[in-house]
């Protein structure tokens, strides 16, 4: 039996929690790696919803360990918000079913308050964040003057930590006309909710360790998606965290050896929140269509998502750059009813066409996309659980999708309900 990590294959919203989730009958232990609350994962279970940032999408399902590794940045606050909330959907999260390592990264105030603060700036780029303190957090884990989950047990350290964290936050503060924090305050913070945190500490790379030589199954949890990849992606129009599968290894404490299959998730259109290129972007009411039938609207910020027509191109690097064993092929339903389809089969740049997408961000905003046309279907792709459900031409249409991003099908999901999902080729067993 195989370990999956689940990953998105485009601008993020591919469907992974729900994907995950209906995996996740079959795994043992289910692991976030990267990213933080800028997340909004959707499972939908029998009629109700149930909406995740932090937690990982196998905690709505008993009996299975739900972890977050040290690659993901946690705000505190948000993450017990979270499970009070989940708690009052009658799902069970205990010590005991939930973990966090105490080497992750803290999201603090003043990251969310820095975060804002660039994006409501007229000067710089403006990427179109979650407002969340996702970057600048990141930004401190990597020079080394981050809080983590295990500073939380020693109030010295903390202090000395603050005082680090503070010089650096105070001057940026000072540049950008914002009162300097209080480092007394923010200690006090910390220390009113280092217990309720500290209960699910655990040194994670150890029971990871366990759960493999006990031979137990292992679901890794993306967040956001390749495009989004601070290398990979669309940069600077990227979240700031590597999102691909080999994050998956560094971000649970795991070695790459411990990933054997990796599930792209990948959407039958393409979508987008924020600002950033997205050459296949829609602005007719065909677009529209999509983002009414696909209820394209972001679940952390509840922005409007772009849509537009599906990109073979960027999927096909997505699958290259992150590794992707195969993909589950999401929202086909919204498809629907459409009398032709519109695949992105290259990029003309000037005088050339490319097979790939460019990185530099010049190129990336100016290229135009060369379109094959696909037959639609009229039929009712929604809630099919099986593949002879499916209409000749949507076959058709996911077989060309399979051949021009040159990676296989291993699902299809059709709604958003939990069941309603076909198992083409199953990722555990590769
Ligand atoms: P994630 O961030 O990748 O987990 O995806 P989101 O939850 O942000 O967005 C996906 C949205 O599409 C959610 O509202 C899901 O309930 C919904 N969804 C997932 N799969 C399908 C599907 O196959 N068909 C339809 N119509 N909706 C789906
Ligand atoms: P899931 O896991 C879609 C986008 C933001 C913005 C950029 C940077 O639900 O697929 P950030 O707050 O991370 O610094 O914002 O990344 N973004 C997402 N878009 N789905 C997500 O997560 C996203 N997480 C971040 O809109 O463009
Ligand atoms: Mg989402």
């Amino acid at each position: 039996m195989a370990n999956v990590a689940v990953v998105g294959s485009q601008w993020g919203d591919e469907g992974k929690g729900k994907l995950v989730d209906w995996l996740s009958e079959r795994a043992d232990v289910v692991v976030r790696f990267q990213g933080g609350h800028n997340a909004g994962h959707t499972l939908v279970i029998d009629g109700k919803v149930y909406k995740l940032s932090l937690l990982p999408s196998g905690i709505v399902r008993g009996g299975k360990m739900s972890v977050i590794g040290n690659g993901v940045v946690v705000d505190p606050w948000a993450l017990l918000k979270e499970i009070e909330t989940l708690k009052g959907q009658g799902v069970t999260v205990t010590p005991e079913n939930f973990k966090i390592a105490e080497n992750a990264t803290l999201i603090l105030p003043c990251h969310g308050e820095l975060d804002a603060l660039r994006e409501d700036a007229t000067t710089g780029v403006k990427i179109g964040t979650t407002r969340r303190g996702i970057g600048p957090a990141y930004e401190d884990k990597v020079a080394r003057r981050a809080i983590r989950v295990s500073d939380l047990t020693d109030e010295e350290l903390l202090k000395k930590k603050i005082a680090t964290l503070l010089t650096h936050h105070n001057a940026l503060r000072k540049g950008l006309d914002a009162e300097p924090i209080d480092g007394d305050q923010l200690l006090q913070q910390l220390l009113d909710i280092a217990p309720k945190i500290l209960e699910f500490s655990d040194i994670v790379w150890r029971r990871l360790d366990e759960a493999k030589r006990e031979r137990k199954l292992i679901l890794f949890e993306g967040a956001q998606g390749t495009m989004l990849d601070n290398d990979h992606g669309t940069y600077p129009f990227v979240t700031s965290s590597n999102t691909v599968a080999g994050q998956a290894a560094v971000g649970s404490g795991m070695g790459p050896s411990s990933i054997n299959y990796v599930l792209g998730i990948t959407k039958a259109y393409t979508t987008r929140v924020g600002e950033g290129p997205f050459p296949t972007e829609l602005f007719d009411e065909v677009g529209q269509g999509l983002g009414e039938r696909g209820r394209e609207f972001g679940v952390v910020t509840g922005r409007k998502r772009r849509c537009g027509w599906f990109d073979a191109v960027m999927v096909r690097q997505a699958v290259k750059t992150g590794g992707i064993s195969g993909i589950a092929l999401t929202k086909l339903d919204v498809l629907d009813g459409m009398d032709e389809l519109k695949v992105c089969v290259g990029y003309k740049l000037g005088d050339e066409v490319l097979d790939y997408y460019p990185s530099n961000m010049t190129d990336q905003a100016k290229v135009e996309p060369v379109y094959e046309t696909l037959e639609g279907w009229q039929d009712s792709t929604f809630g099919a659980r099986s593949w002879d459900q499916l209409p000749a031409t949507a076959v058709k249409y996911i077989r060309r999708i399979e051949e021009l991003i040159e990676a296989p099908i291993a699902l299809v999901s059709t709604s958003p309900e939990r069941e309603d999902t076909i198992l083409v080729k199953d990722p555990f067993s590769d």
